[in-house]
């Protein structure tokens, strides 16, 4: 997968690069890079964002700026390029990221992600450049980037081979392995610490009664969390 990231600060994803689970995704031959529509902004100072019309707070990144970001990394005319690749505006209003929307997103071969920032986006971005809307949570962050790379990492964990066992991204929690349930709960050595046991059936050796005694458990996180979930 290449996974391209539009931000104003692309330095703040050299850290999430560096990332165990990352350089292995690099390592298969996945790509994450970034690029700064600063680079390619014909507006004197190197201006990427304007007041709002109508008056209001903050700074608002301009359409044009971001369509010559675009058309220079792709050389096609954005609203096409939505059309035959996932392009991904970050907006606190957006789809909420759960892990269906994680499962889809690591089945395409090329991801765009586009951070906006202070006040966000002028709307024809998303309207016209942007094929996906996705948000976090329902809160407001500064900017997209910290929304782009917990996409990334979602995403990226589900890639073969980026994390350590292969095995480890199939049954975790809200995985269509587990019927979207939260995980069951894990114990390692010591048995017991300060009177604090741990579940016989862990200690058995029986696999089918451990594996019964998982699914039951995260069948019970699951009912437990419903109320809230649904809030
Ligand atoms: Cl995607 N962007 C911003 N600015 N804030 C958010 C978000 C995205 N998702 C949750 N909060």
């Amino acid at each position: 997968m290449d996974v391209e990231v539009f931000t104003l600060f692309p330095q703040w994803f050299d850290w999430y690069r560096g990332q165990r689970h990352v350089t292995n995704a690099l390592g298969l031959g996945h790509t994450l890079e970034c690029v700064d529509p600063r680079a390619t902004t014909t507006l004197s100072g190197g201006a990427v964002d304007d007041t709002p019309f109508g008056g209001g707070a903050g700074m608002v990144l301009r359409v044009d700026v971001v369509e010559a970001a675009l058309r220079a990394r792709y050389e096609a005319d954005p609203v096409e390029l939505r059309a035959r690749r996932r392009v991904i505006a970050l907006t606190p209003a957006g789809r909420l990221l759960d892990d269906a929307l994680a499962e889809e997103l690591a089945a395409e071969p090329a991801l765009t992600l586009l951070c906006g920032r202070y006040e966000g986006f002028d709307e024809r971005i998303v309207e016209h450049f942007a094929s996906d809307q996705v948000s976090i949570g329902r809160y407001v962050l500064a900017g997209g980037e910290l929304p782009a790379m917990v996409l990334c990492d979602a995403v990226i964990r589900k890639l073969p081979g980026a994390l350590g066992h292969a095995e480890s991204a199939q049954e975790e929690s809200f995985s269509a392995a587990l019927e979207g349930a939260p995980e069951y709960p894990h114990y390692t050595r010591p048995a017991e610490w300060r009177g604090w046991g741990v579940p016989e059936v862990l200690l058995s050796g029986h696999h089918e009664r451990v594996r019964a005694w998982r699914r039951e458990q995260s069948r019970a996180r699951a009912a437990a969390e419903r109320p809230e979930r649904e809030a």
